[in-house]
């Protein structure tokens, strides 16, 4: 059997390279995605890339397209194509967005897209912008369309709606709607408000008024799917064994004969980061696990024997509680204690790698969403919501190169490549835990008592969901201490304690999370076992609330 050569060998940690500074423009977006340009496309790859207008569902296009098996990457709209001719993109899908395609400045596809023979999807704004830049006709509906419509197909041989029923529900959310194809283009189905709803032309060019990429339209996984194997000829190279070849051969030509400190916070993916450098690298790599008095009760030592146990790589414990809390006196705003927990880190960091001399990467955890969410308002696409330490929050003077394997890889990726590196699923499936730790989950001033109040509040929450077995169903579940107080009644003696609210929320990789609902006995334990087990707490509130609106933090 011929052996298939990683096809992502140069993938990981495109900003490995760079300085700190010039990473950070990248997190920021000043540099495109962060793909280093100058490398020749790879035959053994295969990428899919998505051009972003804004829309909210452009990342779950990429993710659609990567169950298919296909890495895919969003890119922006002005980005050039030497920028990204070594993922060797063997088609190309336009999202959607809020603009309207005939108003002056209006985002438009550069022109490679359409000159270098790809096969193109346009999604709703997508696809009125190919259709308006190759030359068909846009305008405003009277009508919105929002919401379930049938989409009735008038051809049957489309490979793109190959094996799909000749009505489906699809899923519409547009103001604008297509009054004329492009020359060339044939209209492939309609709804009862879009005459227009498909089209395509003999090159592979196709638009889609709908959103495929959506529960809502429930074969639209099976036509993405149609279009990254049918119409694009792609194979199904993302898969973890791929990318762990790949990553690990990738990390040994960076890191030659250097030395990497790795930060271990105790969650999935700076054990799976960690695992991959030392499977390239083995004792050149040295971990280092900072205890910033931000954990959640018995960390540390969980931490400590799960890594012992699991790694077996040199592990440095650095316990700076007392400077962390020091630095965050005082600090209410939840960026500012980011900013400072970020520059603690590295603080830390410098100290205790000073001792190993030659350290010259460090390696972290840092994740897709992680770079799509702390992008700068600047960026245009996608606003900033929070800074994650991890990325945003660097100081520019630190002096060692970053090493982030898993920079492309949404959550569930990470998991999956935990599981083929062998590591045990207490690890790969623990919950998310947001890098500023139980800071984020005390509203306001953090201090040492507020920080124990929550600690045995999230205790009695853990307990019960790990219990009732919850805990892998569940994406995220946690208190948070609120700065409310309020009076309650315990025996014959008024109170007025701390109000701690529960949350617990299903997610596949927090971009969108929903309020899990919790079983009424589970929740009236969780409040019961709070309200007489943590001295200072007598109320209890429950979360109900989705992102959006909400985040899954509080902070
Ligand atoms: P939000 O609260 O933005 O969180 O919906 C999305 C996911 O990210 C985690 N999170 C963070 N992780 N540094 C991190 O490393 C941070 O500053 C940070 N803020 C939120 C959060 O727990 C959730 O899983």
């Amino acid at each position: 059997m011929t052996q298939i050569p990683p096809p992502y060998s140069r993938r990981v940690a495109a900003s490995d390279d760079l300085e700190v500074s010039a990473y950070l423009e990248i997190a920021q977006g000043k540099c495109g995605q962060g793909s280093a340009p100058d490398q020749p496309a790879d035959p053994q790859r295969e990428a899919i890339l998505v051009i972003d207008f804004g829309s909210q569902y452009s990342r779950l296009i990429a993710r659609r397209v990567r169950e298919s098996k296909v890495y895919c990457e969003i890119i922006e709209h002005e980005t050039p194509w030497e920028s990204v001719e070594h993922l060797n993109p063997r088609g190309v899908i336009l999202s959607g967005g809020p603009a309207s395609v005939y108003e002056p400045g209006a985002p438009t596809a550069p022109w490679w897209v359409y000159d270098k023979g790809l096969p193109v999807l346009g999604i709703c704004y997508g696809m009125q912008v190919l259709v308006h830049q190759l030359g068909g006709e846009v305008a405003p509906s009277a009508r919105r369309e929002f919401g379930h419509a049938v989409l009735h197909r008038n051809t049957q041989d489309e490979p793109l709606f190959s094996g799909l029923p000749a009505s489906m529900p699809v899923w519409m959310s547009h103001g604008d709607r297509i009054i004329a194809p492009p020359p060339g283009f044939e209209t492939l189905a309609y709804t009862e408000n879009s005459p227009v709803a498909a089209i395509g032309n003999r090159r592979g060019i196709a638009g889609i008024q709908f959103h495929p990429e959506v529960v809502h339209t429930p074969d639209g996984k099976a036509l993405l799917d149609n279009f990254v194997h049918s119409v694009c000829g792609c194979q199904a190279l993302w898969t973890p064994a791929n990318f762990v070849a790949g990553a690990i051969e990738d990390i040994r030509s960076k890191v030659g004969d250097g030395k990497v400190i790795c930060a271990l916070s105790g969650g999935v993916d700076s054990a799976v980061a960690a695992t991959l450098i030392h499977k390239a690298v083995g004792e050149q790599l040295t971990c280092i696990f900072v205890n910033n008095g931000l954990l959640r009760r018995e960390e540390p030592e969980r931490v400590l024997d799960t890594f012992k146990k699991h790694l077996g790589v040199p592990l440095v414990y650095a316990d700076a509680s007392d400077q962390f809390l020091d630095a965050l006196s005082e600090v209410i705003d939840p960026e500012e204690k980011r900013r400072v927990i970020g520059e603690e880190f590295i603080r830390v960091f410098e100290r205790e790698a000073a001792w190993l001399g030659t350290a010259n990467f460090l390696a972290q955890g840092t994740l897709y969403p992680d770079i799509i969410e702390s992008k700068t308002p600047e960026n245009k696409v996608a606003a900033k919501i929070k800074t994650h330490h991890n990325v945003g929050g660097l100081p520019s003077r630190m002096k060692l190169k970053l090493i982030e394997p898993l920079r492309y890889l949404f959550k569930d990726e990470v998991r999956e490549v935990g599981l083929e590196l062998g590591l045990a699923e207490e690890v790969v499936y623990r919950q998310p835990f947001p890098g500023p730790g139980l800071a984020i989950r005390v509203m306001g001033e953090v201090t040492k008592d507020k920080l124990e109040v929550l600690r045995a509040a999230d205790w009695v929450v853990m307990d019960e969901i790990k219990a009732n077995g919850l805990y892998r169903r569940l994406w995220q579940s946690f208190a948070v201490l609120t700065n409310t107080q309020t009076v309650g009644v315990t025996g014959d003696y008024r109170t007025y304690g701390h109000v701690v609210a529960v949350r617990a929320v299903t997610s596949t990789e927090a971009m969108t999370a929903d309020w899990a609902r919790l079983p009424y006995q589970v929740l009236a334990r969780i409040s019961n076992r709070i309200a007489n087990e943590v001295p200072g707490v007598n109320r209890v509130v429950f979360d109900i609330t989705s992102k959006p609106p909400g985040t899954i933090e509080w902070e």
